[in-house]
């Protein structure tokens, strides 16, 4: 790690940040040969490397597995898709459901916090969609199919504190996306999400009558009956980075450029419901590199930023740029909070655990409320903050709590990596190959898209 200059970044004086790295400087290279060692594998492990000489740098680091996922696509009515009490069998079974909104079904936002409450067991309306009845879903998050024996993870439902959510009605939100476009942006969990979103409208929507086109950055979900769209736009970092290829991304050393976004967000224009995220990639390294110059100038020199202030930076970004291009009476504007990961069983007093790989149960609630499960919590409030301060209003999704309860939904070692299903071998090595950032689906994602169907339907 070189520190080549002192620069002032976006008005962030970097001098003392430069200061303090060139002091703690001789550690430093200990914890990157240890990253460095595991880079050799070809699959990157999830362990987080805790660098005790650099506490005061909170110096965790998080390796993020293969996401790339566009060419495996999961075969509906997986063999091991889990009987439902109401078995619909895809298609337009839901079509007698009247999708008519009864009045106290909406919850008011100013009596009631969302994002407060507790998972419920409930097989009886969750969960939303079967695993095998989603043909746009990806092999990565198909977790049954790809031998998951446990399914109670699908059954629970997000009951908030002072309210309830109103029945998923996929008919009700389709008519709201009439001649409009929805786009997710950002990283692999936004696309978890997107898939959800996918699978939670589809069922209700004939074969001939929707498509799905992978084009480059943009992927875009097509309902013509509707002339309505659900994209997904990959920018995990947001601005411009060398981690945008859709496909290979796979990049271990991360740069940046903070100040630039026009490039992705030509491609948010005119968008009339926006759904951001960033947060999962900054995490593989406590400080950030900034490109000097530009990757269309093929430079290669960069300096060395902490992360907040570089994650900050991005948000400035990103808040001017849709302060400044979002029309806010004709669309909306959304950013998830970050979705949290679970590597350390020791985080919920689990000395036995092998990471998530064993978990079948949330959290409860105690213990949850207690805990900060691997997130970062200086980049939660520096959206929380940024959010609440721009022009355009942008409702901050803070999933990151009820989530953190869900140790038992991410996909562990039930997923793929560069493209393929893990081997047995893969398989029984949970330490080495659980994936505990991302989650099942139907799962997790589900609840997030249940809060956003929540807002959009109460909204308008
Ligand atoms: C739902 O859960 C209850 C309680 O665990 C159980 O008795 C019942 O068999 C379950 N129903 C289904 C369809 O899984
Ligand atoms: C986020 O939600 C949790 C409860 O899930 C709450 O305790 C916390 O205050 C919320 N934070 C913000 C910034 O809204
Ligand atoms: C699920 O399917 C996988 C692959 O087809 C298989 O190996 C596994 O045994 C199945 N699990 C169950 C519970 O049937
Ligand atoms: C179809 O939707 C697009 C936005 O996605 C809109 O620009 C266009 O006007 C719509 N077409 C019709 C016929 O309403
Ligand atoms: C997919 O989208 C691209 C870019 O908009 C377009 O050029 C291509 O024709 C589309 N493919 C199909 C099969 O619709
Ligand atoms: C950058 O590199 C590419 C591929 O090596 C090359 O085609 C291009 O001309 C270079 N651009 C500049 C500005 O040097
Ligand atoms: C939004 O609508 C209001 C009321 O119709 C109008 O006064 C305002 O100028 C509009 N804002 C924009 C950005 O178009
Ligand atoms: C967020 O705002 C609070 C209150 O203004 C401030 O104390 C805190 O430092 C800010 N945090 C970040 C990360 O910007």
């Amino acid at each position: 790690m070189e520190l080549r200059s002192h620069h002032f970044v976006n008005g962030i004086n970097m001098h003392r940040i430069f200061i303090a790295l060139a002091s703690a400087s001789v550690f430093i290279p200990a914890c990157f040969i240890y990253n460095d060692s595991i880079a050799k594998f070809p699959f990157k492990t999830l362990e987080i490397f805790t660098c005790k000489a650099l506490e005061t740098f909170s110096f965790k680091t998080l390796e993020i597995p293969e996401t790339e996922t566009s060419a495996v696509e999961a075969k509906p009515g997986g063999a091991n898709s889990t009987a439902l009490p109401t078995a619909e069998g895809g298609g337009d079974g839901r079509k007698q459901e009247p999708e008519s909104l009864k009045e106290n079904e909406i919850p008011n936002d100013k009596d009631c916090d969302l994002f407060t409450g507790n998972w419920v067991f409930d097989n009886v309306t969750h969960p939303l969609y079967r695993e095998g009845e989603c043909r746009f879903m990806t092999a990565q998050f198909t977790c049954l199919r790809n031998g998951r024996r446990d399914s109670l993870y699908q059954n629970w439902r997000w009951q908030p504190r002072d309210c309830s959510l109103p029945k998923f009605r996929p008919r009700l939100l389709l008519e709201k996306l009439r001649n409009k476009r929805m786009m997710f942006v950002g990283d692999s969990l936004n696309r978890n999400q997107w898939e959800s979103m996918i699978c939670l409208v589809q069922s209700v929507v004939p074969p001939a009558s929707k498509s799905l086109n992978k084009t480059g950055s943009l992927s875009v979900f097509k309902i013509e009956d509707y002339n309505a769209t659900v994209e997904f736009y990959w920018a995990p970092f947001l601005v411009e980075s060398n981690s945008d290829d859709p496909n290979s991304h796979s990049v271990l050393d991360r740069i940046i450029m903070p100040n630039s976004i026009q490039k992705h967000a030509n491609n948010w224009q005119n968008v009339d419901y926006l759904i951001f995220n960033t947060y999962i990639w900054w995490m593989n390294s406590p400080v950030t590199k900034i490109l000097r110059g530009s990757f269309a100038q093929n430079s290669t020199e960069y300096d060395v930023v902490e992360r907040p202030a570089a994650y900050r930076s991005v948000l400035d970004t990103w808040s001017h740029w849709v302060d400044e291009n979002v029309d806010s009476n004709r669309s909306k504007v959304f950013f998830m909070s970050m979705s949290p990961y679970h590597t350390n069983g020791l985080d919920w007093g689990n000395p036995e655990g092998v990471k998530c790989a064993k978990e079948t149960a949330p959290l409860v609630d105690t213990m949850a409320a207690a805990l900060d499960v691997g997130t970062y919590r200086n980049l939660f409030a520096a959206v929380a903050n940024v959010t609440v301060a721009m022009r355009v209003p942008v409702s901050f999704f803070n999933i990151t709590r009820l989530s953190k309860y869900r140790k038992d939904a991410h996909t562990t070692v039930y997923t793929i990596r560069q493209g393929k299903i893990l081997t047995a071998e893969q398989k029984a090595d949970p330490a080495k190959f659980a994936d505990c950032i991302h989650w099942c689906l139907p799962g997790v994602p589900d609840t997030w898209n249940e809060l956003l169907y929540t807002r959009i339907i109460s909204n308008s």
